[in-house]
Parts: C-alpha cells; structure tokens; sequence
C-alpha cells in the first residue's frame, strides 16, 4: 500500500482532501490526522473491521482499548449514558480539548473491539481544526489511538507518523507539529471520585477548580492499573533510556564514564551538554521528537536529566519514567 500524506491547511484543496478521507474513513479505513496532543490513527468506531485494521497497524494488544473522537458534547452525549453532572461540568470547561473522560458507553453504541469488551468508553473533543473539520464531516466517531507503532514514542510530526506506518496506512492528514506534543490526561468518572489513569496537561489541580477533589491512580496503593494501557511499554525509543538528576556536575561524570568504556551517549537536557556526543531538548512539546531523534544517531544510550523529587501527577516525568522503564542512571 502506498502511503499518501497530504498538508492540511487554509489554502490548496481543503475541500477535497477531507472528502478523500472521509471516503477512506466510510470504507473502513484507516486515516492519520492532527489533534492537539499527538497525531492520532483514526477508523470508524462503529464498524470492527476498521478498528481491527488499528490494531493490526500498530500491533496493539486487544486488551488496551482506544480513545474515540467526536466533534462536540452533544455528540458525545449520542453515544454514553448515566453521565454525572461533573462530566458535564468538565465537558464544558475543557472540551475541546486534551481531556478522555471515562464514561459508561450506551450498550452496542460502539464496535466490542474499541472498548475491549469493557462497559466503559475513553471519549474527548480534541481541539484542534483539522481534527475538528474531519470529525463534523464524516459525522460518526472516530477511534483514534495515538498514530505511533506500539510502544513506541507518540507521532508529534506527521514524519513520525509516515516513519511507523509507511505501507501500512492509505493517508496521513498533515497539520504541521502538534502543539501540546503529550498525550491527553484519561479521566475516569464512572467513580467516585474520579481517578486521574494517565497525566496530562490538564492536571489534577485544573480539575479540582472544577469538580473538587480527584484522585492520581498513582496514588491509590495497591490497585491493579484502571487504565488497561498502563501495564504495557510504552513511548521508549531503540537506544535504552536512563534518567538522571539535573545536576551538572552529575550529568558530566556520567557522560565521562559510558564515554570511557567506548560508548556513545545522547542527552536529553533543558540546558546544553557540549561534552555529550548528541544533545536534544527536553520539554514537553518536544519529548518525543527528541527520542525518536535519538534513535536516528548511532548513540548506546540516552540520559534523560530530570528532578530527583518525581513528581506522580506530571506528565512529563510519567512519560519519561516509562521510557526509562523506571530505570536510573548509576
Ligand atoms: O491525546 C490522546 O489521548 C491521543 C490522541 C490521538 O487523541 N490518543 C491516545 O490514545 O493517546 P491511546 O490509545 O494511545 O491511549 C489510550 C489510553 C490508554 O492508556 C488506554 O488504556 C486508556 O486510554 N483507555 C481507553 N479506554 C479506556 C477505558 N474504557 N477505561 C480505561 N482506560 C481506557
Ligand atoms: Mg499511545
């Protein structure tokens, strides 16, 4: 299969590029597009065989289940029942935008695969234009999981995109870089009170404005992750990640000693390492370009500097500790 991506933007033939892709999308088939988080793997929700086609595309176990995508709350509403006023409340405040809220699903509304058989649905407006247009104009939601291969860093550029899936997709909507770069805070209200499963940048202090108190899934000791992704690997490049205080000094002798056994290191710093043979930005927005860039050098390892106090509820240090597989550099 050939892989096409088109630019999405005000000027060339708009029009047209999102009638192909609804076309694609209503043959159940897969479309690439922008969201404001990361660049997501849409298919009809409703139907199983374009769902299975993500599954396959990413290889994704079938027990994580996807995000769907709808263009408003009231379409949303369409497809959840037994809603409680703070979802509501939080439709209202953050949507569109990075927020999967957890809802109970009305029965048979999507395709058994999406949720993975579970009573429950991940469901969010993304905020961003294109992802807002195509989603009005194929009129049935969409399930979107992040458009990287599994375990892999989430796609930022549509190149990350075309690098994971090359041959594998028909079409790649390009909205140039993703503005928030991590993927959305997952939100489950049918508990009481709602858990944080996955960190995001609307934060657990964002919602508490709103709905009072929420709880960090983190912090609830001894349960077995809500959030069926979480038990897997995730968003770590090829070359091995180690975390490591943001000290200087530190980072330094590091640097020195993998240096002195023949090995190259990458860093990933605020500030420069001009000792370090690859050196890449560290921030949000930039996370995962960063570490797919990483794999592009012939480094043996990346050190990734970072407070030592971690902080559970930040999603930056959530992503990076999963890189790292929770390792630190010693
Ligand atoms: O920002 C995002 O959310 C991106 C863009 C494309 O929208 N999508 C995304 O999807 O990150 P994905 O599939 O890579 O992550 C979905 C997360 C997983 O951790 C999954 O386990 C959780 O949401 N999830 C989905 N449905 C769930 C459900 N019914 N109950 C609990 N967790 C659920
Ligand atoms: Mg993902």
């Amino acid at each position: 299969m050939e892989t096409e991506i088109v630019l999405v933007d005000s000027s060339v033939n708009k029009e047209e590029t999102y009638s192909q892709a609804v076309e694609i999308l209503r043959n159940g088939d897969i479309v690439a597009f922008p969201t404001e988080t990361v660049y997501g793997l849409g298919a009809d929700a409703t139907n199983p065989q374009a769902v299975e086609k993500i599954f396959t595309a990413k290889g994704r176990p079938s027990d994580n289940p996807l995000i769907v995508h709808v263009d408003s709350k009231e379409s949303a509403l369409n497809w959840v029942q037994n809603v409680p006023a703070k979802a509501i409340q939080c439709m209202d405040a953050f949507w569109p935008g990075a927020l999967t809220i957890i809802l109970e699903s009305k029965p048979g509304a999507f395709a058994e695969n999406v949720t993975a058989n579970l009573k429950t649905v991940g469901i969010r407006v993304p905020n961003h234009r294109v992802a807002l247009d195509l989603l009005a104009r194929v009129n049935v939601p969409i399930a979107a999981p992040s458009a990287n291969t599994s375990g892999k860093p989430s796609p930022t550029l549509a190149e990350h995109v075309y690098h994971d899936m090359a041959g594998i997709i028909p079409l790649i909507l390009d909205g140039g870089q993703t503005t928030i770069g991590l993927e959305s805070t997952v939100l489950d209200m049918t508990s009481e009170p709602p858990v944080i499963l996955r960190p995001g940048k609307i934060t657990k202090e964002d919602l508490e404005l709103v709905i009072g108190t929420v709880r960090l899934s983190s912090e609830i000791q001894g349960n077995a992750p809500k959030s069926p992704g979480m038990k897997y690997i995730h968003y770590a490049p090829d070359v091995p990640v180690y975390l490591i205080e943001n000290d200087e000094a530190l980072v330094g002798k590091a640097i020195q000693h993998v240096q002195k056994e023949g090995k190259k290191v990458a860093v990933l710093s605020t500030a420069d390492f001009p000792v370090a043979d690859y050196h890449f930005p560290l921030s949000a927005e930039t996370l995962y370009d960063s570490l797919r860039k990483c794999d592009q050098t012939d480094a043996d390892l990346i050190l990734a500097t970072v407070s030592t106090a971690p902080n559970r509820s930040d999603a930056m240090m959530n992503r990076l500790e999963k890189a790292a597989d929770h390792k630190w550099f010693s």
